[in-house]
């Protein structure tokens, strides 16, 4: 019997030698090693043998399990570290390799637009006030000092939801949301949409966006309200760019101006894009409060006085990044809006 233990024993150290898998080794620990494996099926003879002969061949059945059992598992030391190595080979890091990176959006130009308005006006003592678009016909018109017959006020100038209520068609609703709530002195910028049931073409949308100044304090002056525009349209365009105010006509401002500024695109010498002009036209509109509408929110004229002014944010967008259609703002075509 000791014999054939030896000779499993060569034929399984033959046999693992020859293994070229870590699979095979694990049947090989099976067929020799295992409950039904070969060393048991012989050992189950020992019951013929002489009885102080089973003591000895035990023991060699125990050498020999042991000795296949270590050397089945250097080989798959082995195995396992030659394929770690193989794999590391073809593994290759590039650290050079540079991934294309997620596409990083930014804002709107308009809302560049609007913020650096807003901030031009914070750094110049403003407040920033929010109001809604969804208004009252009372703040839009009445309060402001629009007569019942102003054709601003007419359905084919203003989308109303009810006779009450409509979308604000200007941002100067806010002014009169700013005095009631907070009175005298004050000195607020309110920017957002504004609605008018325009039909759309490369300078009118239905929808368009508006930013609103008001100052009210004690012996505000036209001069204030000028120099205040100066100092922003030179902030904003650029040191070399003139105003020029003509006078207007708003129901709410007394006296009331529309300003042009300098043709961002020839400076004032005249081209196609102020009709030769040199002038952007209309860019704002503005004027001293009129006392009805201080008044009307509980301050007394006689004590205070006040200018207003509101522009196109989306004018102002266009001129300053030289965009001939205003449709291109709200097309929301990523190609175009990635230039800005
Ligand atoms: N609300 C006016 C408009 O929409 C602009 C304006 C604002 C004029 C404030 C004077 C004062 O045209």
């Amino acid at each position: 019997m000791k014999e054939q233990l030896l000779e499993i024993k060569q034929k399984a150290m033959n046999h693992i030698e020859q293994s070229p898998s870590l699979k095979e080794l694990d049947h090989i620990r099976v067929q020799y090693l295992g409950k039904k494996g070969e060393i048991t099926k012989l050992l189950r003879g020992m019951g013929s043998l002489p009885k102080e002969e089973r003591p000895k061949v035990g023991a060699v059945a125990n050498e020999i399990r042991e000795e296949i059992e270590s050397f089945l598992n250097t080989k798959i030391q082995e195995l396992e570290k030659h394929q770690q190595e193989e794999r590391l080979q073809k593994e290759t890091l590039d650290i050079t390799y540079e991934p294309p990176l997620p596409r990083i959006g930014h804002f709107h130009p308009l809302i560049q637009t609007l913020e650096e308005l807003e901030d031009l006006f914070v750094e110049m003592g403003f407040t920033v006030y929010a109001g809604p678009e969804i208004e009252s016909v009372e703040n839009n018109f009445d309060a402001l000092n629009a007569p019942k017959d102003h054709p601003s006020r007419n359905p084919s100038d203003t989308f109303y939801i009810d006779k009450d209520t409509l979308l604000r068609t200007h941002t100067s609703p806010v002014q009169i949301r700013a005095m009631k709530n907070h009175g005298a002195p004050l000195r607020i910028v309110s920017s957002g949409r504004v609605f008018r049931p325009d039909d759309v073409d490369d300078t009118h949308s239905p929808m368009f966006h508006q930013l609103e100044g008001l100052v009210v304090d004690k012996h505000v002056s036209l001069a204030n309200l000028i120099h205040t525009l100066d100092i922003f349209i030179k902030e904003m365009f650029g040191e070399d760019m003139e105003t020029r105010y003509r006078p207007h006509d708003f129901p709410f401002t007394e006296p009331s101006v529309e300003v042009d500024v300098t043709c961002h695109s020839c400076h004032g010498k005249g081209c196609g894009a102020c009709s030769y002009t040199g002038w952007s036209m209309e860019l704002l509109g503005a004027g001293m409060v009129h006392p009805n509408v201080l008044k009307h929110c509980g301050i007394d004229p006689e004590v205070y006085s006040g200018f207003a002014f509101g522009m196109g944010i989306d004018r102002i967008a266009m001129v300053k990044y030289g965009i001939n259609d205003i449709r291109l703002l709200f097309d929301n075509d990523v190609n175009f809006l990635s230039q800005f």
